[in-house]
């Protein structure tokens, strides 16, 4: 009687450790404090390409000498249209996956966000993938997460990736004068080099002083009233779950513009509003004769937000 109470028990308690690991394996998430060192072997990288040398002494984050959007310590190449923006997809949701393991709430900005706005997609001549998190957000993921590996099973890929989480020690500055480090955090593709801006959405003290309440901002000179922001809308970004902000329409007017609400030929792509897709015409995929611009080159910010100048909020 003991006997079988005893068996039925390791028996119930070996299906639990089992489920407890199926349930751990999906997503197929492993953290471990990054070594460099060894991540440079694993995207068996010869060369630095990172513009560190070049770069001041108080900017944190090095972009590679061939592109900026790419960390050169990673990339070794500017990627096809096709390849990047495969990898893009991958990125952006690793990322969400890894933001809504570790608890982090993070919604999409900027180019995301016009991409969101078209097709529910990251346009595919946009090269990098813009989100924001709370200051509080920030501050975990800088206490707890910094420098961590995320590792992921991508379909046809035998050996999965590695993604990391950098924080930049500069983000405690949150003065918009701190120009070389307008980016708080980066999710990097250990195997291409390509990330996502992270930035930390803040409380805009040199309005409050002036007794404007209820002004959010970022580093990057974006300021925002914190009812356009939140609350946040769920939505869908690239097939799965994301955040985007409430007053989507009017931030990104602000930011580019009405017409780039309607203008269905851009970049070299035209909207087919029957299939709902960017369909690249003549050119397009020529990645070579392109540089990376923003889509309104004279970002709009608003009155007193302190000049233009600034180079987020690319696409
Ligand atoms: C994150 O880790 C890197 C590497 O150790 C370090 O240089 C950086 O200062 C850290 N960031 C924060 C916010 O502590
Ligand atoms: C923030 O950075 C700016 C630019 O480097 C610097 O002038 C300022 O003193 C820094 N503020 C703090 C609180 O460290």
């Amino acid at each position: 009687m003991l006997i079988t109470m005893i068996i039925r028990t390791s028996l119930l308690l070996s299906l639990l450790v089992a489920l407890a690991a199926l349930v751990h394996a999906v997503p197929t998430l492993r953290r471990r404090d990054a070594d460099i060192e060894s991540l440079y072997g694993i995207t068996a990288l010869r060369q630095d390409h990172s513009g560190k040398r070049g770069d001041n002494k108080q900017k944190y984050f090095h972009e590679s000498t061939f592109h900026p959007h790419y960390d050169g310590r990673f990339a070794e190449k500017v990627l096809s249209y096709d390849d990047r923006r495969a990898n893009l997809v991958v990125l952006m949701k690793t990322y969400l996956s890894a933001m809504h393991e570790i608890g982090t709430e993070t919604w999409i900005m900027h180019g995301s966000l016009l991409g969101w706005w078209w097709n529910r997609k990251i346009m595919p001549w946009d090269s990098d993938v813009d989100v924001q998190v709370s200051e509080a957000g920030m501050d975990f993921l800088a206490a707890y997460h910094n420098m961590t590996i995320h590792h992921y099973q991508l379909p046809g890929e035998a050996k999965g990736r590695d993604y990391m989480l950098e924080i930049n020690p500069h983000y405690v500055n949150g003065s918009t004068a701190d120009r070389l480090n307008v980016i708080d955090a980066r999710w990097i593709d250990t195997h291409t080099g390509l990330f996502i801006d992270i930035t930390a959405l803040r409380r805009d003290k040199e309005a409050e002083a002036e007794g404007k309440m209820g002004v959010m901002m970022c580093k990057d000179r974006h300021r925002y009233e914190e009812a356009q922001i939140f609350p946040l809308r769920d939505s869908f970004f690239e097939g799965i779950p994301v955040k985007i902000p409430y007053a989507y329409a009017e931030l990104l007017e602000e930011e580019y513009g009405k017409k780039a609400l309607t203008r269905i030929n851009y970049q070299k792509h035209h909207f087919d509003e029957e299939k709902m897709e960017w369909i690249p015409l003549k050119g397009a995929k020529d990645e070579s004769k392109k540089k990376p611009r923003p889509l309104n080159p004279k970002l709009r910010i608003r009155p007193g937000g302190g000049g233009s100048g600034s180079s987020v909020g690319t696409l």
